[in-house]
């Protein structure tokens, strides 16, 4: 049983007619950059939540959330509506093991993202444990259209401070601006995804942290099994830890 809070939204901001970002500020439970906690609103005579992982790392005070108004979703669709000042009941503790300290220690952390699943990742380098750890960090941003490459400022930032960080944004209907085109598995299925970065082949030092559209989840994670990675499970250390979104 979630044990709720009222949070205040402190800020919207919209960066295309689907994709926002809502701060929102809420005395909650310390979380590990990577997790998710559940937002919800009282509609009708119910409390509809839905599980959102934290962009911000958890060392800043105010909650930050990026989110798709989902065409007849229950919950996103009043999400998108909100204002500031307006209250949001967040839940007070954290979930979720798509997080640094759950990854054995390896040269190559990759971090394969669709839509808005970019935002643990996000999180996870606001925070910045990971640059002593690894001696790469592969970002990796498959979306549709080039104006879903949000949160620019901040990668843009992060590339010129750290040298072992790539980012690699992938766009699949229309021409890129930036980066390759398609999907970021015909992407690794043909080298492309490798080549991009410098790499011949995947190095066999490497963990892949995947998370967003379920089926781009468990088709890269089939890919990448193929190539000999396993599934990392606490009892068992492997390559690849994953999170799906619906
Ligand atoms: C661990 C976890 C973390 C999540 N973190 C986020 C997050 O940070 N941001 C976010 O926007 N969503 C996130 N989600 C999805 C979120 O919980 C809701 O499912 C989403 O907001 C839709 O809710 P809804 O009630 O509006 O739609 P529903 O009526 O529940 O409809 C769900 C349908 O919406 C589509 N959908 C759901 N989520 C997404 C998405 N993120 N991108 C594209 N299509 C989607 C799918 O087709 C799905 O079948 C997360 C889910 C999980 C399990
Ligand atoms: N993104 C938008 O501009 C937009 C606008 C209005 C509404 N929506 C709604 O938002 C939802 C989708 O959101 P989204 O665009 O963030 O998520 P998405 O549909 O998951 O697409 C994000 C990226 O993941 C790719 N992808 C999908 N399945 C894959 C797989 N099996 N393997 C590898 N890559 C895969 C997509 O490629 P493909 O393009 O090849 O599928 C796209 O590049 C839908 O409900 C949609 O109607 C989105």
């Amino acid at each position: 049983m979630s044990q709720w809070v009222t949070g205040k939204i402190l800020d919207v901001n919209w960066w295309t007619p689907s994709l926002f970002s809502l701060k929102i500020s809420a005395d909650i439970e310390p979380f590990k950059a990577g997790q998710f906690t559940k937002l919800a609103l009282k509609i009708g005579d119910k409390r509809v939540a839905r599980a959102y992982s934290f962009v911000n790392s958890p060392q800043e005070p105010v909650l930050e959330f990026y989110l798709i108004e989902v065409e007849d979703g229950s919950l996103s669709q009043k999400l998108s509506e909100l204002k500031v000042g307006d209250e949001i009941d967040v839940s007070v503790q954290a979930n979720g093991f798509l997080t640094i300290e759950e990854v054995p220690d390896c040269d190559v952390l990759w971090m394969l993202s669709t839509g808005t699943a970019i935002g643990p990742f996000l999180s996870i380098i606001a925070q910045g444990k990971l640059w002593d750890r690894f001696k790469r960090v592969i970002l990796v941003h498959g979306v549709r259209y080039n104006d879903d490459l949000t949160y620019q400022h901040q990668i843009i930032t992060t590339e010129k401070l750290f040298k072992q960080f790539t980012y690699v944004p992938v766009v699949s209907r229309e021409e890129p601006e930036l980066g390759l085109s398609g999907r970021i598995t015909d992407l690794l299925e043909t080298g492309k995804l490798g080549q991009y970065c410098g790499l011949s082949e995947l190095p066999k030092s490497s963990h892949f942290m995947i998370c967003g559209n379920p089926q781009m989840v468990k088709d890269t994670t089939k890919l990448l099994m193929n190539d000999g990675f396993k599934r990392h499970r606490r009892a068992e250390p492997g390559h690849i830890t994953v999170e799906q979104y619906w």
